[in-house]
């Protein structure tokens, strides 16, 4: 298996690129405009003082064609994305509360479910919450029964990152940074990370990550959207349709952690090389469905047919025309079904979430790498830069898919 293509990952954003993703400029002003693209800054409200009262911005990106993504710098979180339906009408697709009460509750400390926010140190689970690096062993925090998952207790979806706004000829977005200090969580190394959200005029919202350390370490970073194209709030997604560019996944133990097989998908409810509703399939009695309650799992992506960018998922909201297409470095996709989502919480617009009324498409190497040598390696070296992109691209259709 190939290790972290993070050099190969600079021509592969040149090529996509050379559409209208140009490489961003960080400039200073508050509020900018220009051919419908703007980012304004607002503020968001303070965690509360148990949380230590930081002051939380929220940076709105706004493009021409009735798209908007909200940022908030607690968590990197996608507070909000709005876009049109095939007739023009704009609903936010993303799970999430309007203000920052709702991360913050004890509801939400309960649930966990990472509304929108970027993970790290390493996204999904590191078995027995330890991993071994270069003979040395590393306990992490075991958040997960005994696993640890999406970084442990403090993960990047808990820190406030600073954050610059900026735009190009053809972008507006937001430049995050944090750096994480050696042993967080754990994980060996200080690790300066940059994500960088970028928004243009094709309703195309591109994620880039870089990271770097001092001391040899593992990184997996992603972002937990959770996605209802219908609107948030609207109810299930099982009548949206799922097709994932992909021959393998990894199944899991009775805990999640794969067991190191790369299963083929063909013939079982893992099958998604063509277009199958979420719900056809979802209450069958497959072991692997069964452990994750629905789905929950690592799908491995077929490698890239050109250079660019390999077209890893696409989602389609019949009832709205709505589309989502996911490209990506990646060389995997988790799929979770919004299982352990239980009625428990009320998002942005006030409705109850429950089981499946949100799914997230987690682009990422897979879980538990740093235990399974012949999974494609997460370990990053001082003087590697780790850097990897993930677009998230909309779009809409008329009747059928
Ligand atoms: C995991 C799920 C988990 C969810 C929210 C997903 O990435 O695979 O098992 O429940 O995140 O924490």
């Amino acid at each position: 298996m190939p290790s972290l293509t993070r050099v190969l990952v600079v021509a592969l954003c040149a090529t996509f690129a050379a559409g209208a993703l140009s490489a961003p400029a960080v400039a200073k002003s508050k509020s900018k405009s220009q051919g419908g693209l703007s980012v304004t800054k607002s503020s968001f409200g303070n965690l509360p003082p148990s949380m230590g009262g930081t002051a939380i911005d929220r940076y709105t990106l706004r493009n021409g064609r009735g798209m908007s993504v909200a940022i908030i710098t607690y968590g990197g979180i996608i507070q909000e994305l709005t876009l049109p339906d095939r007739r023009g009408r704009k609903a936010n697709v993303t799970l999430g509360f309007a203000d920052i009460a709702g991360y913050t509750s004890e509801a939400y400390a309960e649930a966990n479910p990472y509304f929108g926010a970027i993970i790290g140190r390493y996204g999904n689970r590191i078995g027995g919450a330890q991993f071994t690096l270069d003979g040395v062993t590393y306990p992490l925090d075991a958040n997960n029964g005994p696993n640890t998952l999406h970084g442990g207790f403090q993960g990047f979806d808990k820190k406030v990152w600073d954050a610059e706004s900026f735009k190009t000829a053809k972008t507006v977005g937001v430049r995050l940074t944090y750096t994480s200090p050696d042993g967080e969580g754990g994980f060996p190394g200080t690790l300066p990370v940059e994500m960088i959200y970028t928004l243009d005029n094709r309703n195309r919202l591109r994620m880039d990550y870089e990271a770097t350390t001092d001391k040899p370490t593992v990184v997996n970073l992603t972002n937990h959207a959770y996605w209802n194209l219908a609107g948030e709030g609207s109810g299930s997604i099982e009548g949206h349709l799922l097709k994932l560019n992909a021959d393998r996944y990894t199944p899991v133990d009775e805990t999640l952690i794969p067991t190191g097989e790369l299963a083929a998908v063909a013939g079982t409810p893992f099958d998604f090389r063509s277009f199958h509703t979420i719900g056809e399939r979802i209450r069958g009695n497959h072991e692997q469905l069964v452990f994750g309650r629905g789905y929950d799992h690592n799908w491995v992506l077929n490698p890239p047919r050109g250079s660019g960018l390999n077209l890893a998922a696409k989602l389609v909201d019949p009832s709205s025309g709505r589309v989502l297409s996911i490209l990506t470095t990646e060389p995997g996709i988790q799929f979770y079904s919004g299982n352990f989502l239980s009625g428990t919480l009320y998002g942005t617009s006030g409705r109850q979430y429950r089981q499946g009324d949100g799914l997230a498409l987690e682009t990422q190497h897979f879980p538990d790498s740093p235990n399974k040598p012949q999974f494609p390696s997460t370990t990053l070296r001082p003087g590697e830069t780790y850097s990897t992109t993930t677009v998230y691209a909309f779009s809409t259709k008329g009747g059928g898919h």
